[in-house]
């Protein structure tokens, strides 16, 4: 197939270890996928969930998954189940056979969904091509962006089973490239910068920054100087907010009796405030005293840390929190913080993702200007 009628998206990927977030060049919605596995098998169903996302069922198939044709509940599927499997701080995504699946998963869906794909005749496949802005933890970036780039670029196929909507559909997702950044770094790139990647803050973009991006099982400093990565002050630390999640979901069970199944179906509670638990025999039970006992320790451990580092490197204007960690602690670290001036911005768990759907888009700029270039100076030797 030479896939001449295939229309190349840019995307933005984050693969993290609490969701997959995904954007693609032109659709205004990110779309997100908990970076949940467990076994697939046929399932009974009563009725149909009423969107595809809610019920990924795939058989993935990668020349760079250890244990390939494997059938998995992904995500919202997988929340529930006795099997599931979740991110360790031991895994790391550059290598981890889950977080591919969990991400080839979302760019076969966005594939299957999006308006501007047209059947090509007599392919009983569809693909998808794929150019993708990705990025990794401070500390794994050095070691592991080739292995990364390596294991993301390349022909993969996913077939959905009994998901709705694309039951028994297959799609080959072809990713010509992936420019792989630093987690935080892209964040703040995205703050800088406008859709045209023209400057948007100039302060951000020619300043000193530091930067603390709390996710599920990194927290990231990088501190970036005019838009350059410093290499002597930024670092990153092996926890993020999973732990403290796993810390209440045991407490909550010692003293209630109620288990949560994953992390994922606690952060949802806690998201919509809703911190009242069924206990079985009818009585209910608050665990806000929970959440806010192991909240408060998460934020003075992230105070601590960037306080440190400030005081490490004075030159830093200012600092941003970000990630899902710095929505879930915002209210936590401030009263934390007193005088001690923090930033915070809506929507924090997406500032990554959008930095790399840009950094993909600079990126092929600068290779079609490079190549107009190169183009031009063979002409006029000619
Ligand atoms: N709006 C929110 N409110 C509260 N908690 C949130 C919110 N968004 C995300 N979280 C939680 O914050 C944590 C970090 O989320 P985030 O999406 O930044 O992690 P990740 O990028 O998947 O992980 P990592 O960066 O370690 O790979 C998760 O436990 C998530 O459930
Ligand atoms: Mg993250």
């Amino acid at each position: 197939m030479n896939g001449g009628t295939l229309v190349i998206k840019i995307a933005g990927i984050d693969v993290g270890n609490d969701s997959v977030k995904l954007v693609i060049d032109g659709a205004s919605e990110p779309i997100v996928v908990p970076s949940i596995l467990s076994p697939g098998y046929e399932r009974h169903i009563f009725q149909d969930e009423d969107s595809p996302l809610k019920a990924l069922d795939v058989r993935v198939y990668s020349p760079k998954l250890k244990k390939n044709n494997q059938r998995y509940f992904v995500g919202l599927l997988a929340m529930e189940d006795q099997d599931i499997s979740e991110l360790e701080e031991t895994d790391n995504k550059a290598t981890s056979d889950q977080a591919l699946i969990v991400a080839l998963t979302a760019l076969a869906y966005a594939g299957l969904t999006s308006q501007t794909y047209e059947p090509v005749e007599g392919q009983t496949t569809q693909a998808v091509e794929y150019i993708v802005g990705t990025g990794l933890p401070v500390r794994t970036y050095a070691g592991f962006h080739k292995t990364f780039e390596e294991r993301l670029v390349g022909e993969h196929e996913v077939t959905f089973l009994s998901t709705p909507k694309l039951r028994g559909r297959s799609i080959r997702v072809i990713i010509k490239r992936a420019v792989v950044s630093i987690e935080g770094a892209a964040a703040l790139f995205h703050m800088a910068t406008h859709d045209n990647l023209t400057v948007k803050n100039e302060e951000l973009y020619y300043g000193c920054i530091g930067i603390c991006e709390m996710g599920a099982l990194t927290t990231d400093f990088p501190v970036i100087k005019r838009m350059s990565i410093d290499n002597q002050f930024s670092t990153g630390e092996q926890f993020g907010l999973a732990g403290y999640l796993d810390n209440i979901i045991r407490d909550v069970e010692d003293q209630f009796g109620h288990r949560f199944p994953s992390r994922t179906k606690l952060i949802q509670r806690i998201k919509n405030r809703d911190y009242t638990i069924q206990r079985i025999g009818e009585g209910q039970a608050d665990i806000r005293p929970i959440v806010d006992n192991y909240f408060n320790r998460a934020a003075n451990k992230v105070l601590d840390l960037i306080l440190k580092r400030w005081k490490k490197n004075p030159d830093i204007q200012c600092f941003y929190v970000l990630g899902g960690g710095a929505s879930a602690l915002r209210e936590y670290i401030n009263e934390e913080a007193g005088s001690v001036r923090l930033r915070f911005v809506n929507d924090s768990e997406f500032q990554n993702v959008y930095g790399y759907l840009k950094l993909a888009k600079n990126k092929t700029n600068q290779s079609i200007a490079a190549a107009a270039t190169a183009v031009a100076a063979t002409t006029e030797q000619e």
